[in-house]
């Protein structure tokens, strides 16, 4: 069977593991908490492409104080449900971070080697902080030991896509999270695609 074979994705899915309800509520919680840890400091918000899109479009209405927001592009190619080896800068910042109080905002932290190279790299352009919140991490799958200061949910070793989490860009659009029937990406697309 193929991603999305007949036309219908939720043919594709074992089990919702997080409801809109669900994912709504600790979006609040977590908006409201990072609110009041950055009150004063006009945070600059960094969605990590493609993954955290729907996620940063939530949180950010939920975080009631002045702050903006900016993009970055991180990508490491292979097996579409695998992440390995060094991660690409495909999409830079488009303001300078000097100075400047950043908050990271990604989807899913599996290994963290994507993470630990992103702020391996925001550090080095001189932040006043660096914060990272994340809407799902699973700890079983850590390969490198990174901070994460808020998280949406710790989940088990289960591939999820929905609510922006993908398999080779699809299920990005559903406003929950499920998890993926494995016979859905035991048969692999036929090009090497980002697995961001
Ligand atoms: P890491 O570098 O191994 O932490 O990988 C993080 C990236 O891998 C995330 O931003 C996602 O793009 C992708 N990823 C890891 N696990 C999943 C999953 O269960 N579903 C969808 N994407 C995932
Ligand atoms: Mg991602």
């Amino acid at each position: 069977m193929g991603v999305g074979a007949g036309g219908d994705w939720r043919a594709d899915l074992a089990s919702v593991l997080l409801t809109e309800k669900q994912i709504q509520d600790r979006v609040a919680a977590l908006g409201t908490e990072i609110a009041a840890a950055y009150q004063g400091k006009n945070p600059l918000v960094i969605g990590v492409l493609k993954g955290s899109v729907v996620f940063l479009a939530d949180l950010i209405r939920r975080i009631d104080i002045p702050l903006e927001i900016d993009l970055v592009c991180l990508s490491s190619y292979g097996q579409a449900a695998n992440s390995s080896g060094q991660p690409l800068l495909l999409k830079d910042l488009a303001v300078p971070v000097a100075g400047r109080h950043l908050l990271v905002v990604e989807d899913i932290i599996d290994s963290g080697v994507t993470l630990s190279h992103l702020l391996a790299l925001l550090q080095q352009r001189g932040p006043a902080s660096i914060g990272v919140c994340a809407l799902l991490s699973k700890p079983a799958r850590r390969e490198t030991d990174v901070p994460v200061d808020y998280t949406g949910f710790e989940i088990p070793d289960e591939f999820v896509v929905g609510y922006g989490l993908d398999y080779a860009e699809h299920y990005r659009s559903l406003p929950y999270v499920a998890v993926l029937k494995p016979e859905v990406y035991e048969t692999p697309p036929t090009a090497a695609t980002p697995s961001d």
